[in-house]
């Protein structure tokens, strides 16, 4: 399976060498795809590399901008687009996710799209229909080579995910329609890994909070 891990924007410099050196000799028939800060990048050189971001703006006068390109040209080969945490912080909106999505095909990158679908979706029944809307809006015909996560916002470092049931259905409306890997991200853990990976058509997950406890990460990986 695919397993990306978010580091989100944790870990200071010694806590990352020291991350890097245990996720490198961790033993996992996984692949492991790892998305530090991006100042990180290159103290992961054993590692596939993914960035949680890249700037909405090609290269240019952009103080403080990170583009795809720079990212791809310091080996990363994956990049997270539209994670809810881009608009719930950054009032990301889907036209600036799209300007990005195609930056990162142009650099190169694989992105790994993030959909997510609210709780009251769930509560009326609509979550198909949301989580369609958006990769409608996000994905064309002509793009090949991506990852669609899809990522419940509720269940995101909360704790509450959606029933299993639920996620399998949503996993297999995108399958049916798309023909890349998907991956569920929200909340996964050690424990509820064992139900989770029984979804059918799942290829793999996005680990937020988890992907930082490397002890907790090897049994989330033991049971895969
Ligand atoms: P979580 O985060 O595993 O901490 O819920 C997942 C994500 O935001 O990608």
């Amino acid at each position: 399976m695919k397993i990306v891990l978010n580091h989100k924007s944790n870990l200071v410099y010694e806590q990352v060498i020291d991350y890097a050196n245990q996720l490198e000799n961790m033993k996992t028939t996984q692949e492991l795809i790892v998305c530090p800060s991006s100042c990180y990048l290159s103290l992961f050189p054993k590692m596939n590399l993914g960035v949680q971001d890249v700037s909405c703006y090609d290269q240019g006068a952009y103080t403080g901008e990170i583009t795809a390109k720079s990212v791809a040209s310091l080996g990363a080969k994956y990049a997270l687009i539209h994670h809810s945490e881009r608009e719930k912080y950054f009032h990301e909106d889907i036209m600036i996710a799209k300007k990005k999505l195609q930056l990162a095909l142009e650099a190169g990158l694989i992105p790994i799209i993030c959909v997510g679908d609210h709780k009251s979706a769930h509560e009326k029944g609509t979550y198909l229909k949301e989580i369609k809307n958006q990769l409608e809006q996000l994905i064309t015909e002509d793009m090949t080579n991506y990852i669609i996560a899809y990522e419940p916002l509720f269940a995101i470092g909360t704790g509450d995910i959606p029933y299993i049931g639920e996620i399998e259905q949503v996993i297999s409306m995108i399958k049916n329609s798309y023909s890349s890997f998907v991956l569920y991200g929200g909340s996964v853990n050690q424990i509820n890994v064992n139900q989770l990976k029984e979804i059918r058509g799942l290829d793999g997950f996005l680990l937020g909070g988890i992907s930082l406890d490397l002890s907790s990460l090897q049994d989330l990986l033991a049971q895969l």
